[in-house]
Order: structure tokens, then sequence, then C-alpha cells
């Protein structure tokens, strides 16, 4: 969409101004020509951070149930003092989430003959500096890359297989300075990739290692963005009931999600040096496929004892965490639609994280805030480490009595089995809460594009 600035109220038969208004009340009024949306906020004093950059999406999602191709809002309309948002800030907050609320995943829609209800122009009113300007720019690239993850989850497995996954991001690479080199099975045989190999058995789609490197600094040693790249999840052999594979295309999120953070800061030119791995594979059932009771050694040296198949996201992780070590990384997180139990545990309101690092938990949660990817703080605690222990090899993927208690615990405290011993601090964040929309958060249904915004903002600051 595009963003245009104007100092007095624009007038027009095609616009809708959109104002907001204190109470509960929607209204459309038509003065003349004019079409004023009334939006509704509640009590100024109740306002939240969280509340505005629903407000904001609103905005969008009310044009386009208008068909309203050209809308406009005051900027000023959007400071609520107690919130300490500064000018720079909201404007980037704004054209985030009007992008996010524009976005719609209509590639196998057929066009209606009017075209997609998507906003073309968004005319802010004030008279913003340059700096705010800029701030409007920065927030459309940080949206629309949001939107880039969203379009790559939301396609379906066929199209969407660990193949074309790496060739979408050697795609979204080219025209950055972000270097995108793809592993074949081959490379990643010779790399001892025991956990990759073992859950890709199954399917006629080989496996992929993607590997996007942005260097922006000389002299930092890199951040590694670590991304769960499950093109499509049947759960294997321990084959997930009909309805429960029902969005398993979007388990991918987390490596479209990390590529796309790592295309973000080359755009927005931080001085950062960032790596996003991804391991990607399809968990497919089939007479190849690994089984319950398998020993995949994985690149650690480390043997995993396979007793669910559908527990693939964190064997095929174990192997991209050890390649990460080569790095010499001061950070690593991954990022993963790991486990249902996450869901359980938070609904589908935040991501779960887990990590060691009490100053990184805290810096984390803050900025999932700030930026509205949230986030929720689960034990990574020692006790659980029994959890995972081998009869026959040395970690065992799901609980090894089998417990369903505290699923997305154990998951992360398998990951921890393959950091523990590296110097550097590690986060573990299971997305799968945040893998597809809500009803009322006022973005389409499907993929969110979760934690982009957060992950940004923590290259920013820095840690
Ligand atoms: N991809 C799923 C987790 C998932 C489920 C993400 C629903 C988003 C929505 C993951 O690979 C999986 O199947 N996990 C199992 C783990 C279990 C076998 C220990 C699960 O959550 O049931
Ligand atoms: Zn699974
Ligand atoms: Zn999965």
């Amino acid at each position: 969409m595009k963003i245009s600035f104007s100092k007095a109220k624009p007038e027009g038969r095609e616009l809708l101004f959109v104002d907001l208004v204190l109470g509960d009340r929607k209204e459309l009024v038509r003065e003349g020509e004019k079409k004023i949306l009334m939006l509704p906020i509640g009590k100024r004093e109740e306002m939240t951070r969280r509340k505005l950059i629903l407000t904001i999406r609103k905005v969008v999602a009310e044009a386009k149930a208008n068909k309203i191709k050209k809308a406009a809002v005051t900027f000023d309309e959007f400071v609520f003092q107690k919130l300490k948002i500064d000018n720079g800030e909201l404007a980037e907050l704004m054209a985030v989430n009007f992008e996010m609320a524009n976005y719609q995943f209509v590639t196998y829609k057929t066009p209606p003959k009017e075209g997609f209800d998507f906003v073309e122009e968004m005319i802010v009113v004030g008279n913003p500096s340059k700096s705010v300007q800029d701030a409007f720019t920065r927030g459309q690239i940080i949206g629309k890359e949001v939107n880039a993850v969203r379009e790559l989850a939301n396609t379906p497995g066929g199209d969407m297989t660990p193949r074309i996954l790496a060739e979408k991001a050697q795609q979204a690479a080219k025209g950055t300075s972000v270097k995108v080199t793809v592993l074949k099975k081959s490379e990643i045989e010779k790399l001892k990739m025991g956990g990759v190999l073992g859950v890709a058995k199954g399917s006629i789609e080989e496996p992929r290692f993607i590997i996007a490197e942005y260097r922006g600094s000389g002299k930092l040693k890199p951040i590694v963005l670590v991304g769960k790249g499950v093109t499509f999840d049947t759960g294997g052999v321990s084959l997930k009931p009909a309805d429960s594979m029902i969005g398993m295309n979007l388990d991918m999120s987390g490596g479209a999600a990390v590529i796309h953070t790592v295309i973000l800061a080359a755009k927005l030119k931080l001085k950062r040096n960032v790596i996003a791995l991804v391991p990607a594979v399809e968990n497919m059932p089939s007479g190849s496929s690994y089984r319950p009771n398998d020993l995949l050694r994985t690149m650690s040296g480390k043997t995993i004892e396979v007793l669910n198949t559908d527990a693939e996201g964190r064997v095929i992780l174990s192997d991209a965490l050890t390649y990460a070590k080569r790095y010499d990384p001061t950070l690593v997180i991954d990022v993963a639609t790991l486990t249902g139990a996450a869901m359980v545990a938070l609904g589908q309101r935040a991501s779960a994280i887990f990590t060691k690092d009490d100053t990184l938990a805290k810096q984390v949660s803050d900025l999932g805030e700030e930026s509205g990817d949230y986030v929720w703080r689960l034990p990574l605690w020692e006790e659980y480490e029994s959890e995972v222990k081998g009869t026959f090899g040395d970690v065992t993927n799901i609980h090894n009595k089998n417990s369903r208690y505290g699923g997305s615990i154990n998951g992360a405290i398998f990951l921890y089995q393959f950091v523990k011993e590296a110097g550097y601090p590690w986060m573990h964040i299971d997305m799968a809460p945040r893998m597809e929309a809500v009803a009322d958060e006022a973005l389409s249904q499907g993929a969110a594009g979760a934690p982009v915004r957060l992950l940004i903002k923590l290259l920013e600051r820095g840690v």
C-alpha cells in the first residue's frame, strides 16, 4: 500500500475517513460525498499499547470490509500521552500494522471482477517530520517482510517443499546483501546430520539445509537464528489424526520467519551479523520412513531414541543447533512450531520462550510487548532433564515414560541437550501458539507471521 501525507483533511468520493471516537459505538456517517467511519476506542484512559495496535489494524480492516481502496486517518488521534510512545515509534507501529492488516492469502483465489479488497492508499493527515516519515517507511518494510513470511507459510505443502522453500529464500534475498547457501542431501550426509536425514527418509522430497547470512558489521560475532522448516507434518508413521493434520503446511513458519528476519535486517541495514539456519524436510509416512525405536546419530555425535515420529521438529533442530556452533555466535535463538502442548499451556496469544538467561528472558518479554509479538516464559529447570534420558540412545524425542504433561517444556529440554555444552546464551521460542492468527486480532485467517517483529527489535536493540 502507498502511505502518503497530507496537511489538510483530504476529500473525495472513494475515500473513507476514519476518525477515532470514544465509547463503543461504530458508525459510518455520510456527509454529502464524504464517508466518515467513527471507530470506537473505548475509554481514553483505558488505552493500552495492545489496544492501539488493534485499533491501527481495524482502520485497514474496516476499509477492506467496506471495499474502499483509499482511507485517511489523523496522526494525532493515535497519540496517547500515557502510552509514552514517541512519534517515530508510533509511525512505525502504524505502518507495520497497516501492512499486516492489509495482507490476505489470495494467491490461489480467482480474482473477483472488481479486484480483491486491498487498501491501495493510506493518507495520514498531519505534518510529520522527515524522521517520522522515515519511520513510516521502516514500518512498511517490516510489515511487508512479516507478510512475506505469512505468504510462504500459507502456501500448501505440495507447493512449498524443502526444495521450493530454499528457492524462495534465494529469490527473496535477491537484490539484498544476504547470501543464501543451500545444502542438498549429499552435503547433509557429509555433515552427518542424522536427525535431518532421519526425518526426511519417508518423503520423496529431499531435505535441504538453508543458510542465510547477513554481515552488517565487520567485527561483531554473529547472532544465529535457527528455524524449523517442516514443510508438511503428517506425523510420519506415528500418524496424526486427520483433524490435527489440517494446518500442518504451516509447520515451516519458524524457518520462514528466520529467513525473512535476516533479509529484513539487511533491508534495514542493521549493524549486525545475523545468520539463519533452516533444516527443511517433509515428515511423511511411507515404506522408507524413520520409525519409532530408531536410533539416529546426530551431527553432534549424540544419538536420538525416536519414540514418536511426530516429534520431528526437535530432531531436525538438534543438527541445526550443532551446526550453529561453527559461527562462534554470541546468541542462538531457535524458532519452531514445536508443540501442540504450548497451545494447551498458553492459548493462541503468546509464543512460549525458554532460556536459562534471565536477562535475555526479560529483554525478549519486553520487546514482545513493544513489537506485538507477545511471549511468555516457561521453565527450563534441570529437573526436567531426566525425562529425556534414553534407554538405548542418549536422548529420547518425547518424554521417556510417555507422559503428556509439560509437553512444551519437554521439547525445550530436549533441544537444550544440544546446546548445554556450548558457551553462548540460547533461547527457544515455541511459536506453535502464534502459528495462526485468531479471530479478534484484525488479521486475515492463516499464518500470523510471528515472531519477525520481535526478532528484528532484538537485533536493533542488541543483546
Ligand atoms: N508440528 C507439531 C506441533 C504443532 C501442533 C504445531 C499443532 C502447531 C499446531 C509437532 O511436530 C508435533 O507434532 N508435536 C507433537 C509432539 C508430541 C508427539 C510429543 C505434539 O505437539 O503433539
Ligand atoms: Zn510433528
Ligand atoms: Zn511439526
